[in-house]
Parts: structure tokens; sequence; C-alpha cells
């Protein structure tokens, strides 16, 4: 059976994780499932492989469940590991969401300089993970769900030599409301994507074999949700989505609705405000691991939807069945351009349909983008692709580019600003600045 290896098992989304394998139990003989987690994480990992425990022994499986404090003895003989961990926690996401406030730019967890903030300090964990992959199991499929995952993906895959392939749920969520706004059942929908991570348009959307794009941008203009939970569902601009003639991701609403959202986000953050994201993140984290103590419980609670990564079981468990059987399916991940599209440098890193098999992810070709994307798309590549050169060596000049030349940030004067705060905010957890 398989060892799968889960960096940062104390999470909450970990039950659903566990709920995949259960249900792809058949395809995928799983022996062992590892939780990984560091001394902070204990008390919340020990809870959740308790529950995973209950589930794994509910559903009739034999698969053992394991904590480990120990990263390189967990690494040696896994077939697959999954990151899934947050350095500094949601304090540190509650700060990444609030310094950019004062000067009027967006604070989010992984667009802008939020986003810019936990990817640097993910970089030097990620690299060790790495490192410690190339000595213990270098041949396994590292699944990197931790955000920014595009960018953290690209760090990996340009400075390591481990396979890797990062993953979102936005597509998968799009295509699972596509098809309940359509009454249709989701293997009928098939979606052309393509973008960046966060940054993903639905370029066209077949309903058996017949595009209905319109039709749901239709929908979506009547007000019918195409959101996530952890986005504010503001409406779209009809003229503006007919023009387009494609569905924008919920994030995209940070570049194309910036001052709206930004003043969604003052709101909150300001006093009697219901807190930012990681706010609200905490109080339903609180709860959770209050139900996850249950002895009872032996599934995933439905309170677990109001966090914003559902579907993510379905999306990894899937992409790990369709590489360990071979399946040749399409899967929407993020991996080496390679010249899908054509308008990117071939290493960087999209999010995009790929063909998933034993030997990793092809990318479809995508060709030359339209203006409209190809605009947005390489603006935030640069940002991108100067935010890993960054955060890899510790280079304040390119972290100083790399937050200027970022679409949501007005000028070099309040990079300036935003980077000198940033570096003191993480110090601790910055140690390649
Ligand atoms: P969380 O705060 O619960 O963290 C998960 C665990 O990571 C915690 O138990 C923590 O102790 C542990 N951890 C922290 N630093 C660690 C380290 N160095 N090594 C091992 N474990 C460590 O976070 P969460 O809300 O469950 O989210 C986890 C990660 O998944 C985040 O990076 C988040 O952004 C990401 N995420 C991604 C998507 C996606 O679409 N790709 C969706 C949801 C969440
Ligand atoms: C979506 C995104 C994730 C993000 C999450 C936040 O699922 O795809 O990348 O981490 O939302 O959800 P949260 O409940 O933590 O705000
Ligand atoms: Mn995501």
């Amino acid at each position: 059976g398989l060892k799968v290896v889960v960096i940062g098992g104390g999470s909450s989304y970990t039950p659903e994780l566990i709920d995949g394998f259960i249900r792809r139990a058949a395809e995928l003989p799983t022996a062992e499932i590892c939780l990984v987690d560091i001394p902070d994480g204990q008390k919340k990992v020990r809870i959740v492989a308790d529950l995973a425990r209950r589930m794994v022994d509910k559903a009739g499986l034999a698969t053992e469940i394991t904590i480990s404090f120990d990263r390189q003895a967990a690494l040696s003989g896994a077939d697959f590991v999954v990151t899934q961990f947050r350095v500094g926690g949601l304090d540190a996401r509650a700060r990444d969401e609030r310094f950019p406030l004062p000067y009027g730019v967006l604070g989010q967890e992984t667009t802008g300089p939020g986003g810019f903030a936990k990817a640097l300090r993910t970089m030097p964990v990620i690299l060790a993970i790495c490192r410690d992959m190339a000595a213990c199991c270098p041949d396994a499929w590292l699944i990197n769900f931790t955000n920014p995952a595009g960018l953290i993906t690209e760090t990996v895959l340009k400075h390591s030599r481990i396979k890797c392939i990062g993953l979102c749920n936005v597509p998968i969520h799009m295509k699972m409301n596509i098809a309940k706004l359509l009454e249709a059942d989701p293997h009928d929908i098939f979606i052309d994507f393509a973008g960046l991570n966060h940054l993903v348009w639905g370029r066209t959307v077949w309903h058996k074999g017949i595009d209905v794009t319109a039709g749901v941008l239709d929908k979506m203009l009547d007000g019918a949700a195409l959101t996530m939970k952890n986005i504010p569902n503001l409406k779209w601009d009809g003229d503006f989505l007919k023009s387009l003639g494609m569905l924008p991701c919920p994030y995209h609403r940070y570049y194309y609705m910036t001052d709206d959202m930004l003043a969604e986000e003052q709101a909150a953050a300001a006093p009697g405000g219901g807190g930012t994201r990681a706010e609200v993140v905490k109080k339903v984290e609180e709860r959770l691991f209050q139900l996850y103590q249950d002895p009872q419980l032996a599934e995933k609670p439905a309170e677990l939807e109001k966090r914003g990564g559902a579907y993510y079981s379905d999306a990894a468990v899937s992409l790990i069945s369709a590489i360990f059987n071979d399946k040749r399916e399409i899967h929407t991940v993020n991996t080496s351009n390679r010249g899908a599209i054509s308008d990117l440098p071939d290493d960087c890193v999209i999010e995009t349909n790929c063909v998933i098999g034993k030997n990793g992810a092809l990318p479809l070709t995508v060709g030359k983008l339209p203006p409209e994307l190809a605009g947005l798309v390489q603006h935030v590549k640069a940002y991108e692709i100067l935010a890993v050169e960054a955060g890899v060596r510790g280079d304040r000049g390119k972290a100083l580019q790399a937050l200027a030349n970022h679409p949501l940030v007005p000028s070099v004067g309040v990079a300036k600003q935003l980077l000198a705060d940033l570096l003191k905010i993480n110090a601790v957890y910055l140690p390649q600045f």
C-alpha cells in the first residue's frame, strides 16, 4: 500500500482529505497516512489524527493514521507528500491582511502584498522540505496545496528536482457551482481553464459537448453565486462580463473591482466590522476543533463548508489517483508552462488543464492569450518571477521590484513602505533576509 505524508497535518482541512481517501479506497490502496506537524501544532494534529482514525475505522479500512514531528523520519518511504502548512499560523495571515490597508492597498492571503509576505515566509520551509524529500523519498510526488500555491510550486520546480504539482480548489469549485447553476451532472461539464493560480479564467464551458458559456455568464449576471466562502460576493459588471465572454474566477474581483474590494476589507477590518478573513476563520476553526473532539464524530462535519477549501479532497485525492493509476485524465493544476501559454516563459508555473498520469502533468496547449487576458497575466507573472527570486535568495532589491511591479501596488514609494513593514512584522519567519 501507499504511504502518504501530509505536512501541516493539524490543518482543519485534514478530515476533508481523509474523506477523499476513504471515498477512493478501492482505487487507491493506502497503507499509511502520516500527519506531520510542528510542536506548536501538537494539540491540533492529535485531535485531527483521532478523528481521522475514527473515520477510517467507520469505513472499515486498514489505513494506519500516524503522527510525526520528525519530518525526515516521516518522509522515508513516502509515495505522495501533500503540503498544507501555514508558516506563522492565522496570526501571521491576519497581519498580512491588515498591514497594506493603511496605504490604501488590498490585504489578502494570496493576492497582493499579503500573498507576497506569505510566499516569503513559506519559501525557506518548502525548500527545506524538498531537501528532505531528496534525501528520504526522491521519487515521491509533492502535491502542494500551500498558498500562494502557484508561486510556491514555481519555487519548487525552479529550485529543486522534486516532482511537484500545485493544487487549488478554485477550478473544481467553479465546475461544481456551474453544474449546480445548470442543474447538470458535473461529469457532463468540461471547462477550458487557463491562467495562473487565483487568476484563472474558464474560457469556454461545455455541457455534453455544447458551448454553454454565454448562458452561464447570463446566470452570473442574474446574481447567481459563483464565489467562494472567503471572498465577498460583489456583483460583476454586466457589460464587462458580456464583452469578456469568459468566466473570471472569484479572485478576479481583487483586480477588476479593486476599489470596491478594498472598501469591503476596510469596513471588515475597522472597529466593529466583522474582522479580516483570518479573524473570522479563527472562530470557525475553534468551533471545528470543538466538533472534531466529539468521540461520536466519525465523518467530516458540515461546518467545514464555512471554510474556503470546498472540494479540496476531491481535487487532491483524484489527482493522486490519476497519477498512481496512470489514468491520463484531464485535471486543472499548477505546472510548468513548457510553451502551453506562448505569452509566458517556459519555466514559469501556470494553472491550466493538464493530462495527468504516472509521468505527472502535461499541459494542454493554450496558445496566445487575447490581450484582455495577456496584460494581467503577464503583469502578475512578472511579479511572481521576481517574488521567487527575492524569496529564495533573500534579495531586498528583487523584493522591492516584486512589490513595485505588482498591479495592486500604486507606486515605488508605497512599495518601499510595504516592504519595510513586511520585513519587520515577519522578521522571525524570514531567515533568508
Ligand atoms: P493552519 O493554520 O491550520 O495550518 C495547518 C498546519 O500547519 C497547522 O497545524 C500548523 O501547526 C502547521 N504548520 C505550520 N508551520 C509548519 C511547518 N513548518 N511544518 C509543518 N507544519 C507546519 O492552515 P489552514 O488554514 O489549514 O491552511 C493550510 C494551508 O493550505 C495554507 O497555506 C493555506 O493557504 C492552504 N490552502 C490552500 C488552498 C488552495 O486552494 N491551494 C485552499 C485552502 C487552504
Ligand atoms: C479558497 C482558495 C484557497 C484559500 C481558501 C481560503 O479555497 O482556493 O487558496 O486558501 O479559499 O479559505 P479560508 O476559509 O481559509 O478563508
Ligand atoms: Mn486556492
